[in-house]
């Protein structure tokens, strides 16, 4: 059985990250990187990662214009990334452009094509954000609408908060896979996330995937964190 854990890199610099991921790579089973550490380190760091064997998931959530959208997907298509995420709200046209260029990528590499994530609606909005926007106020319809229209437009995966997993089962095919952060294990404050749910609860509601930031490179001894988590899964 593959370990769901993704450990988010969420440190400012190639040094502590690359630390951090040989400290933890046995208990993981692959390795976020994203805005903060991406932009302070570059493209050097994700192939640092995946010069160790990790799998990668890059999270910079695309959102622009289709072609400049399917080019960054293939740019991280040849840094060889396992997941990256895009925004599902660039809309349909997007997306498709997103995944074709991810499939076509790989596919002129000889290698899988990276799973490509559509973000819909990030926990950080509520129903005021939405409004502001000029978006559909309610949340988990918002969160719906653009969970379908991801699947329509061919996406394979979505990212998505603990609470929101067992709706989107329930309309989405089985075979999407979900990706969850929010997660906490209950031995650790729960920082600024406000909906979580424990590992264990979050794969018993239908997660492919935990995103596990600070309850694993914040605690005493990151390895132990992983190893303890992942204990707690089977
Ligand atoms: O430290 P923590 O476990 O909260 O980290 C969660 C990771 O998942 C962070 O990298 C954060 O940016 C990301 N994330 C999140 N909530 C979302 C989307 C991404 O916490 N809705």
């Amino acid at each position: 059985m593959k370990n769901p854990i993704i450990a988010a890199l969420d440190v400012p610099s190639a040094e502590q990250a690359l630390k951090l991921a040989e400290q933890i790579a046995p208990a993981v089973g692959a390795f976020k990187i994203g805005k903060e550490l991406f932009v302070a380190a570059g493209p050097d760091i994700v192939q640092r990662v995946r010069a160790t064997g990790a799998n990668v998931f890059l999270d910079l959530k695309f959102h622009d214009i289709p072609n400049t959208v399917a080019r960054a997907v293939a740019a991280a298509a040849r840094l060889d990334v396992q997941m990256l995420t895009i925004h599902t709200s660039g809309g349909g046209e997007m997306m498709q452009a997103a995944e074709k260029s991810a499939q076509d990528t790989a596919k002129s590499l000889g290698r899988p094509a990276p799973l490509v994530l559509g973000v819909t609606v990030l926990t950080s909005s509520n129903q005021e954000t939405l409004a502001e926007i000029g978006c559909e106020p309610n949340v988990g319809r918002q969160v719906e609408r653009l969970a379908v229209l991801a699947v329509k437009s061919g996406l394979r995966g979505l990212v998505c908060s603990p609470l929101e997993i067992a709706d989107l089962r329930e309309i989405l095919p089985a075979e999407i896979q979900l990706v969850t952060p929010g997660i906490r294990t209950g031995a650790e404050k729960a920082d600024d996330q406000k909906r979580t749910l424990t590992p264990r609860e979050a794969m018993a509601a239908g997660a492919s995937w935990l995103v596990i930031g600070r309850p694993i490179y914040a605690a005493e001894n990151p390895r132990a964190a992983a190893e303890n988590i992942l204990a707690t899964l089977y």
